[in-house]
């Protein structure tokens, strides 16, 4: 079973497959049908497909969250050789990832972090490209595989792959969502069963100010009026911006790519949706 646990093991293997397209699906594990359709458009457009799962501590800004975060590896292998037994796993230690200190790098992020997570979770973002830098380095992937469910993480890879002139591919998935609207995330498993259900709201309430051309200010209003309805979520953000800048738009139009993005806790789980505006 191609489960790889220690870098020595994974450099080993990967010298195995130098000639082949190779792509990476870097995951926190706890895997769910979002992160399975990511492994099954690698699994389509590669002929090598690795997948590492390591719950990156940098990038948590909150204990509590990082020891709250669900693993169980076991499942998340079989899951993944469910998909294809020739799926290289790469599931490496704290101590293969940070060999010295474990500790975030500095990134210029062209300012694509200071808004939304990056203003809510301090150095979180600067956790994630020390991660997925190390990962790139140790993998060397043709193609990389990142949902726009985390839509600030992928525009800040993008740029960080950019401007570091790193010969990758950034392919973005789509949001996959539960039964109710909800995006799956490993964190709603942290939810009780009625909130679980309940939160279907948040991507209802997103629809609907997609879809019925609204103005920004009726967007936000629709949205607090929503959020009043359920006040066990306290909400962080709701904020209208340009997908590239990821900065404010002054007005919604259907002409520029904009996009409508969410953040809320519930039972001290953080959730983020996001929707694209027409
Ligand atoms: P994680 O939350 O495990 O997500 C791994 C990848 O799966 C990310 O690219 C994320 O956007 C994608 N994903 C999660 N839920 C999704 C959904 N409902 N639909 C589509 N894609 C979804 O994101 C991380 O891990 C980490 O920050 C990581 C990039 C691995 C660095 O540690």
């Amino acid at each position: 079973m191609p489960l790889y646990q220690n870098l020595e093991a994974l450099h080993r293997e990967r010298k195995k497959y130098l000639g082949n397209q190779c792509g990476l699906v870097p995951t926190m594990g706890a895997l769910h049908q979002g992160h399975l359709a990511l492994i099954e458009r690698a699994q389509i457009e590669n002929e090598t497909v690795w997948v590492t799962i390591f719950v990156n501590p940098t990038q948590f800004n909150n204990p509590s969250d990082l020891h709250a975060y669900p693993v169980r590896l076991k499942e998340d292998v079989d899951a993944i050789h469910k998909i294809n037994p020739n799926i290289h796993v790469f599931a490496p230690s704290i101590k293969d990832m940070y060999p010295k200190q474990v500790h975030a790098e500095l990134h210029a992020c062209n300012g694509l972090d200071a808004v939304m997570e990056g203003a809510d979770r301090p150095n979180h973002f600067n956790g994630v490209i020390t991660i997925v830098s190390k990962l790139f380095e140790v993998i060397n992937p043709n193609r990389a595989y990142f949902g726009e469910k985390d839509f600030q993480q992928l525009q800040i890879i993008k740029n960080w792959v950019k401007t570091a002139n790193i010969p990758t591919t950034i392919v973005p998935c789509s949001i996959v969502r539960e039964n109710n609207g909800l995006a799956m995330s490993s964190r709603n498993e942290l939810l009780t069963k009625a909130t679980r259900a309940e939160a279907g709201f948040i991507y209802k309430t997103l629809e609907q100010c997609a879809s019925n051309g609204m103005k920004k200010e009726a967007i936000y209003d629709h949205i607090t009026n929503m959020f009043a309805k359920h006040p066990t979520f306290t909400l962080h953000y709701a904020l209208c911006v340009d997908e590239t800048t990821l900065k404010e738009v002054a007005e919604v139009n259907a002409l520029d790519k904009q996009r409508l993005f969410v953040a809320t806790s519930v039972e001290g789980v953080r959730l983020i949706d996001n929707i694209a505006l027409k």
